[in-house]
C-alpha cells in the first residue's frame, strides 16, 4: 500500500467490528479509533454528574466536555465498558448536536492520527462505530457493514461478560441488546446502517480468526 488508506468499520454491538479493526490495525498498520468509546465516555460523564441521558443539554456539555479534555486514559477507562454506560450511550448519543460536537476530532483522527515518535508513520487509519462509512469518513478506501444475528451477539456477550466475572443472564442480555440496537437503528440523527458501498460482513457462522482472515482478504484484494 503506498498512500495513506482509511478503513471505516460500522456495525451492532458483539457483531465483532471491534475485534476486526483492532487486528486489521497490527496487520496494516493502521492507527485505530474504536469511536464507542467516544460516546461512552459522553455517557459516563452525564452519569457521574448524577444527569440523565436522555437530557440534551447535559449530553451536549458532557460532549463538549469529553472533546475538550481528550486522552487515551478516558477512552480506555474500563468503567466505560458496563451494560448500564452503554443503555446511557444509546440514549445521549441520539442527539445530533452531541454527534456534531464529537464529528471534528474523529475527523482529525482519520486523516491525520497522532503520531507515535518511536513507530514508523502510519499507513492510514481505521475507524469502527455506527456511522463511519455513512458520516465521519464517506469516502473511506474501505467500508465494512459486521453484523450477526442478535441470538449470537447475545451469546458471545453473555460468554464475554462471565469470563470477566459478571453474571450476565442470556435472556436479559438478548433482550438488552435488542432495546439498544432499535435505538441505534431507529434515531433520526445518524442511524446504525450499512453505507450503500460498504461490504457486508455477517459473522454469525463465523470465529473471530474466520472473521478476521475474510476481513484481510478483502482489504488486500482492494488495497494492494
Ligand atoms: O460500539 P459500542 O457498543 O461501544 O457503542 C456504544 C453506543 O455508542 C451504541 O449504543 C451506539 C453509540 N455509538 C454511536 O452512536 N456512534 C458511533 N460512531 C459509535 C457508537
Amino acid at each position: 500500500m503506498s498512500q495513506f488508506i482509511t478503513i471505516a468499520i460500522d456495525g451492532p454491538s458483539a457483531s465483532g467490528k471491534g475485534t476486526i479493526a483492532r487486528r486489521l490495525a497490527l496487520q496494516f498498520h493502521l492507527s485505530h479509533m474504536d469511536t464507542g468509546a467516544l460516546y461512552r465516555a459522553v455517557a459516563k460523564h452525564i452519569l457521574d454528574q448524577g444527569r440523565s441521558p436522555d437530557d440534551k443539554q447535559a449530553a451536549i456539555a458532557a460532549a463538549t466536555f469529553v472533546r475538550d479534555n481528550l486522552s487515551w486514559e478516558m477512552l480506555e477507562d474500563e468503567a466505560l465498558r458496563n451494560d448500564t454506560v452503554a443503555d446511557a450511550t444509546s440514549r445521549s448519543s441520539k442527539f445530533p448536536e452531541v454527534r456534531d460536537v464529537l464529528l471534528d476530532i474523529q475527523h482529525l483522527y482519520a486523516t491525520r492520527p497522532p503520531h507515535k515518535p518511536h513507530l514508523r508513520p502510519w499507513a492510514g487509519s481505521i475507524l469502527d462505530g455506527r456511522d463511519i462509512g455513512t458520516i465521519v469518513c464517506p469516502t473511506a478506501d474501505v467500508k465494512f457493514f459486521v453484523t450477526a444475528s442478535a441470538e449470537i451477539r447475545a451469546d458471545r456477550r453473555t460468554k464475554e461478560l462471565n469470563a470477566r466475572g459478571i453474571e450476565a443472564d442470556y435472556a436479559t442480555v438478548l433482550q438488552e441488546m435488542k432495546d439498544r440496537d432499535a435505538r441505534d437503528s431507529n434515531r433520526s440523527a445518524a442511524p446504525l446502517k450499512p453505507a450503500d458501498d460498504a461490504i457486508i460482513l455477517d459473522t454469525t457462522e463465523m470465529d473471530a480468526d474466520q472473521a478476521f482472515e475474510k476481513a484481510c482478504q478483502i482489504v488486500r484484494e482492494k488495497l494492494v
